[in-house]
């Protein structure tokens, strides 16, 4: 996507051909920075420490990690030590177990001394294909948005998204929001709801980011809000992203969208999930019993951190001292409450049946 004029992706290859460069997503909305990943380590550090994030990118950059540990020391042990600190970065995305099981399956092939330029290659290619699926989810997601534009007789269509499932958390495009640029290119008339997604606010500071410098017409509204509008006739549908999507249809993403799709089965507001193939695990079919769920640090609940008037990033304590939090980070929609699925290959029901009809050798 272009910033300022200038293409970006949220992951590439440094000037040097081997360090990685990253979108600091931790500094946005207030500071667009740059961060080099040199190690395996950086790399592990970026994933658990969310300076990227979103399913697909945490794949991306773990395919890169493993690209660094290839080239620090390409024997079976240190590669098998990389990928398992890797994989203990982040628990629910399945798009990190996948791209590292990618990964280490291209690096098997080969002598110990091949290994570091193949694992580059493997994770460019890894990028781009991620890039090319979010494009078409855009294209597949974007008929649904046309149907709702027809249906709303020239009213502009509101659409209302949770977390930031856009180009920020891919490599290009994004899930839910891919669509969404895709619509608003074609000219269909649209606003976007964004919930401000707490604890971290990835929607009122990343989606919201984004869907700016794009020229989006939105509205940042905290979590709570969504029922509301979906009683008011204030929403057409909803679009949200995955971080694991069950071989049954069931979807796992951050906390708080469930409760969004309750509110859309209760109001009749078609819900949609949009969600690259890498992002099914057809290992499982109960999501709330099978999938892991993140907690995070409780200090991501009882503080909160933005920009003063004159400039500086603070973060002050909103709880009283001695009350516990907790911190779960995603939570699953059954499969009932989701109105189809959107992926590169196009939308299908969320079911077995649904997924097995567009990905069969599955
Ligand atoms: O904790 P995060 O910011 O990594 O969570 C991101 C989400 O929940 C996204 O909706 C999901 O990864 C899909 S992104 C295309």
């Amino acid at each position: 996507m272009k910033i300022d004029g200038r293409p970006y992706r949220t992951i590439w290859l440094a000037d040097d051909g081997w360090s990685v460069e990253i979108i600091d997503q931790t500094r946005l909305p207030h500071d667009f920075a740059i961060a080099r990943l040199t190690t395996v380590e950086e790399a592990a550090h970026a994933i658990r420490a969310m300076l990227v994030r979103g399913a697909p990118l945490i794949g991306a950059t773990a395919a890169y990690g493993m690209a660094l540990a290839a080239r620090e020391a390409p024997d079976d042990q240190s590669l098998s030590r990389a990928s398992d600190r890797l994989l203990a970065t982040r628990p629910t995305a399945v798009n990190l177990r996948w791209a590292l099981e990618r990964m280490r399956r291209r690096l098997a092939e080969l002598a110990p001394a091949d290994r570091a330029v193949a694992a580059y290659a493997e994770a460019a290619a890894l990028c781009d294909e991620d890039a090319a699926f979010n494009e078409s989810i855009g294209t597949h997601g974007a008929d649904l948005i046309r149907q709702a534009a027809r249906k709303a007789g020239g009213r502009v269509v509101n659409v209302l998204t949770h977390c930031n499932a856009g180009w920020l958390a891919t490599v290009d495009w994004g899930t839910a929001l891919s669509p969404i640029y895709k619509a608003f290119e074609e000219g269909i008339r649209l606003h976007v709801w964004v919930d401000e997604t707490r604890p971290r606010n990835q929607g009122a500071s990343l989606t919201a980011w984004e869907l700016n410098h794009h020229g989006v017409p939105h509205t940042v509204v905290v979590d709570n809000v969504g029922g509301h509008l979906m009683q008011h006739g204030m929403v057409d549908l909803c679009i949200t992203g995955t971080d694991r999507t069950t071989a049954s249809g069931d979807v796992c993403n951050k906390i708080g969208t469930y409760l969004k799709a309750l509110a859309a089965h209760d109001n009749g507001v078609p819900f949609y999930v949009a969600l690259p193939s890498p992002t099914i695990d057809w290992t499982i079919d109960d999501g709330v019993r099978q999938i892991p769920i993140e907690q995070r640090e409780g200090s991501e609940v009882s503080a909160l951190t933005g920009r003063t008037a004159d400039g500086r990033i603070e973060t002050v304590t909103i709880t009283p001292e001695g009350s516990p939090v907790a911190n779960y980070a995603f939570d699953v929609t059954p499969a009932r409450l989701v109105t189809g699925l959107i992926t590169e290959r196009g939308v299908c029901p969320a079911s077995r049946e649904g997924l097995l009809s567009l990905f069969p050798a599955s």
